[in-house]
């Protein structure tokens, strides 16, 4: 009797899990599109949305974390940071973390570095 529990329990344990990957993620907040205008309105130490490379970034519970301090990106709050971002000299591991941040990207029209023929500058991130 309890082999066959233990197999009805093991076979419930390997069965399939839905999870989803850091890839499936970054999809998925990169299908919602947010317009200049909408990102404007998320310009407070409370709610506080940038962007870079036309990514949008709620960094709203980054503000207190930022090794640089949260003041200076309150001052791009609701606008775009990539320049500042870039001319801070950020290290490679801080590019790569702003993708926990991302909750969408700029319509193809409002782009300035991630379209055809856009903008283009080494190492933005793809
Ligand atoms: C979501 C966006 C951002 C993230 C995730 C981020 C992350 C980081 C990280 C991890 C560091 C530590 C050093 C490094 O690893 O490079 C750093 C430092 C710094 N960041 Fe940012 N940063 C962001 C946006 C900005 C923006 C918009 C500015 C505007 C100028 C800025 C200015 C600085 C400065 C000045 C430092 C150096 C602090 C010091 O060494 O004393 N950061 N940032």
């Amino acid at each position: 009797m309890a082999t066959v529990f233990s197999g009805f329990f093991s076979n419930s344990i390997s069965a399939p899990k839905i999870e989803a990957t850091p890839m499936t993620i970054l999809s998925t907040a990169e299908e919602r599109i947010i317009t200049l205008e909408d990102i404007s309105w998320h310009d407070t130490a409370k709610d506080c949305w940038i962007i870079i490379y036309d990514r949008v970034y709620d960094i709203t519970d980054f503000l207190d974390e930022h090794p640089g301090g949260g003041d200076i990106l309150l001052e791009y709050a609701g606008r775009d940071a990539s320049i500042a971002f870039r001319g801070s000299g950020h290290s490679r591991q801080a590019v790569r973390s702003l993708e926990r941040f991302c909750i969408g990207e700029l319509p193809m029209h409002e782009r300035i570095f991630r379209k055809p023929g856009g903008y283009r500058l080494s190492g933005i991130p793809e």
